[in-house]
């Protein structure tokens, strides 16, 4: 059979990577595709690098509309990201009739419902392995290997810089800002951290997972997002006391009333094995009803891991590309007049537990004030710690673990509680999953 032709836009590192190993493991490739995949044509800005990476083996072109237009393309792999270009051009493949393999999460988390209605239409296949959690293939894991399931909950490590910076945190004592400068020294961090650090890149991903998930539209919109530029090294040593890890989770979860999509901060028993995902590293936590818990692990980024599932995309498309567009897997797991309309929750719905740390003064009847706060708000008191007060000061740290409780509560107890006036400034509030 002749070879597949694929154009490639964009040569940077996820580029050059999936240009190295389709080249160093063609023949694997090939005996499982059943065709040759061939990188036919580059577009990249910078000719002079794409013309070095390439060595004379493809046809280099510096303008992408040359690839999206050219008839000879079967697959365009989409490495250029944002939502400007990228989409333009990924629109315009997929009006050409080729199908598209992209790693573009902010893309799809998006306009993905825009360029998955245009495939359908077009009866070609978009396809996004490598958007979340790079070399993972958490995607393929949720939208076929656990199709018999009814998945319940999501919850992933799905954002390597804040990973690192976290565990850098919590083994050395330091704060947030500090680690941030030695992360970006080591090239962990982007000189221009926002999207990674406020939990933006994560929100993404956790939109993809959930749309695959659930079988709902994706509502980037609708998520909550928060990172961890505000979280402050006292709250990570005590956690570590009450038995917990705290990192930046996306989740997503299934409730009656409908879909939990959150990034945050949380606190994880320690003894979870994903409480255990340390450095750069990312893993997925997937709930479902008749497999349980299963977890996967890998590398989140980086040139051969993510091109590890750009390939993935690649071969997946080669195998299906002659079969009947409507027997192919759909885009988002369940089949596009299958789709559920469960709203996605405002924060003040979700249920969770939580961590409060306040600062009081030490007297008598400080904690009893606090804890009937609690319970006329129903909120039932899972742990708690409370620090003996420095030498000389009259004032104390006191650390509440919750049992689960709606969010709207424990927001309205916090104000009751910063109105007391033995309570000085505001209470640390962070949420925390059991993950059993
Ligand atoms: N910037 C991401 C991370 C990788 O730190 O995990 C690409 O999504």
């Amino acid at each position: 059979m002749k070879p597949i032709k694929v154009g490639l836009l964009g040569i940077g590192t996820v580029g050059a990577g999936t240009f190295n190993v389709l080249k160093r493991n063609q023949e694997e490739i090939m005996r499982r595709a059943g065709r040759s995949i061939e990188i036919a044509m580059v577009a990249d800005l910078n000719l002079e690098r794409a013309r070095e990476l390439t060595q004379g083996e493809c046809e280099v072109v510096n303008d992408a509309n040359l690839v999206v237009s050219n008839p000879e393309i079967d697959i365009v792999i989409e490495l250029i990201g944002g939502y400007g270009i990228a989409k333009e051009l990924v629109l315009k493949a997929i009006a050409n009739g080729k199908h598209v393999v992209t790693a573009n999460k902010a893309l799809l988390a998006t306009h993905g419902n825009e360029i998955f209605a245009a495939a359908q239409q077009k009866g070609v296949m978009v396809a996004f392995e490598a958007a979340v959690a790079g070399g993972i293939p958490i995607i393929k894991a949720l939208r076929e290997g656990l199709t018999a399931n009814r998945i319940e909950w999501i919850a992933g490590i799905i954002n390597g810089t804040t990973n690192f910076i976290l565990s850098e945190m919590r083994d050395k004592g330091l704060d947030f800002a500090t680690v941030l400068k030695q992360a970006q020294a080591l090239g962990y961090a982007e000189a221009d951290p926002t999207f990674d650090i406020e939990g933006v890149d994560a929100a993404h991903k956790a939109t993809i997972m959930a749309a695959i998930a659930f079988g709902i539209p994706m509502q980037f919109d609708k998520a909550h997002v928060e990172g961890i530029a505000r979280l402050e090294a006292v709250d990570i040593r005590y956690a570590e006391e009450l038995g917990y890890r705290i990192k930046l989770l996306g989740i997503t979860k299934r409730t009656e009333d409908g879909i939990e999509l959150r990034v945050h901060p949380t606190l994880i028993p320690e003894k979870r094995l994903i409480a255990n995902v340390e450095g750069a590293m990312n893993a997925v936590l997937v709930q479902g009803d008749a497999v349980g818990a299963t977890l996967y692990y890998g590398k989140g980024a980086g040139s051969e891991p993510t091109a590890s599932a750009v390939i993935a995309d690649l071969v997946d498309i080669t195998r299906l590309a002659t079969a009947d567009p409507e027997h192919r897997v759909p885009h988002l797991a369940f089949q596009p007049d299958s789709m559920s309309n469960l709203p996605i929750l405002p924060m003040s719905e979700i249920v969770t537990s939580y961590y409060l740390r306040m600062h009081v003064a030490d007297r008598t009847g400080v904690l009893a004030d606090v804890t009937r706060i609690l319970a006329d708000s129903s909120i039932s008191i899972d742990a708690m710690l409370q620090k003996e007060p420095a030498e000389g000061e009259a004032k104390t740290d006191i650390i509440i673990l919750t049992h689960q409780t709606r969010e709207k509560n424990i927001v309205a107890a916090i104000e009751k509680i910063q109105a007391l006036d033995t309570v000085f400034g505001a209470v640390t509030k962070l949420r925390l999953e059991d993950l059993s």
